[in-house]
């Protein structure tokens, strides 16, 4: 089996890749400029790797002989990095539909399976936050189903949902694709996957502001209180990145059931305020240490403007339905908070520990 995957190198290429080539017959086209998370996979015998991005004439030929030449195209290519939408919305436009769109059209064209990762935010906010102040008094006015809810974003001024939009917009290509000429397709909505790897850690491994879990991380690493926005009431469903990879496995695997479906990939067994993550985060990292300091490692509450800038906006909930997942997939995600939690927070305190471990004793 060969599969071509535009964005190789990210978080989910990353552990995919490594899943894949682990088994006997698959090979894996990877076009991506960044390589960094997959250094360790360079040398394997079944990873061809295009270091390039995908832009210009060149470039365009070349992915279209890797795409009449692959069984399946996944396409893991975007920006997703909520710092980004409001102060970098043209080049979220760009990744996320422009760059995607001729991804697209070629699966069409050469009638090849496209998989392609679009996010929990094409939803925006839950109902309940616009007619009932966040009183989540009913599923239908919270629960996101891939399906069926309805998906409710600001204003264009705020420019958070730049991101969402162009994603949406990328999703009813594909499926406008489906309707017209037959293009077999699965959507793949992530529901913040956590893992070793995830995006970067700021002030170590890169500047700017990650993810929710990659900030904590590197705030505890380095002393610093971790930060929490509008007081972190917002909710997430966290999942870990090996139970968001068995899903895409099965995709693959279960093509005949999988194919031409919107997939709502999450935990809802994992939903947490962010406060609550804070507190998970200091657990996890006294657990994974045996140091009790960790336990009252401080937070801090930041106003969101002064945190993102001007046009963010926040999704208060994302809980989700994965009843028609499971029965289509046979997938059920299985780690725990807890679990996810202590192997990421081990990945990095083996990694970057020793920071630490001198501020704490010197
Ligand atoms: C992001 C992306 O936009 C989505 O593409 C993606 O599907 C989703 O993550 C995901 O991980 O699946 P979001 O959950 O808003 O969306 O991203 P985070 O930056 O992880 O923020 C989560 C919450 O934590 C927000 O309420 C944010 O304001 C808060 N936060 C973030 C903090 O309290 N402190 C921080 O240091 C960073």
């Amino acid at each position: 089996m060969n599969i071509l995957v535009p964005g190789c190198g990210g978080f989910i290429g990353s552990h995919f890749v490594e899943r894949m080539l682990a088994r006997d017959g698959v090979t894996i086209v990877g076009w991506d400029a960044e390589t960094s998370k997959i250094s360790h996979l360079l040398d394997h015998p079944r990873l061809v790797l295009r270091q390039r991005l995908l832009k210009g004439p060149s470039a365009y030929e070349a992915f279209a002989a890797d795409v009449e030449n692959c069984d399946w195209l996944v396409n893991l290519a975007a920006i997703c990095n909520p710092s980004q939408y409001n102060t970098e919305p043209l080049r979220t436009i760009y990744a996320n539909f422009i760059d995607g769109y001729p991804i697209v059209e070629l699966a069409s064209q050469y009638k090849k399976p496209l998989i392609h990762y679009s996010t929990s935010e094409v939803y925006g906010r839950t109902l309940a936050s616009y007619v009932s102040s966040e009183v989540y008094a009913a599923e239908d006015l919270y629960l996101m189903d891939a399906e069926r809810t309805p998906m409710v974003m600001g204003p264009i001024q705020n420019q958070r949902w730049t991101y969402a939009t162009a994603k949406q917009l990328l999703e009813r290509l594909i499926y406008a694709y489906h309707k017209e000429s037959g293009l077999d397709f699965a959507v793949i909505r992530p529901f913040n996957f956590f893992g070793p790897r995830m995006d970067y850690l700021p002030g170590i491994e890169g500047e700017g502001k990650p993810r929710v879990l990659a900030m904590f991380i590197a705030a505890v690493l380095q002393g610093r209180p971790m930060l929490l926005v509008d007081g972190g009431r917002a909710k997430r469903t966290i999942t870990s990145i090996h139970d968001a990879i068995d899903a895409l496995v099965a995709v693959i695997e279960r093509r005949e059931q999988s194919l031409n479906h919107f997939y709502n990939i999450g935990n809802p067994a994992n939903e947490v305020s962010m406060r609550e993550l804070a507190q998970a985060v200091r657990s996890a990292f006294a657990r994974v240490t045996g140091e009790p300091r960790f336990l009252d490692h401080p937070t801090l509450d930041v106003d969101a403007r002064a945190f993102y800038g001007d046009g963010y906006e926040d999704c208060d909930r994302r809980i989700l339905d994965i009843s028609a997942e499971q029965a289509r997939l046979a997938w059920t995600p299985k780690r725990s908070l807890e679990q996810l939690l202590d192997e990421t927070v081990g990945y990095y305190w083996q990694k970057y520990g020793e920071r630490s471990r001198l501020r704490a004793t010197g």
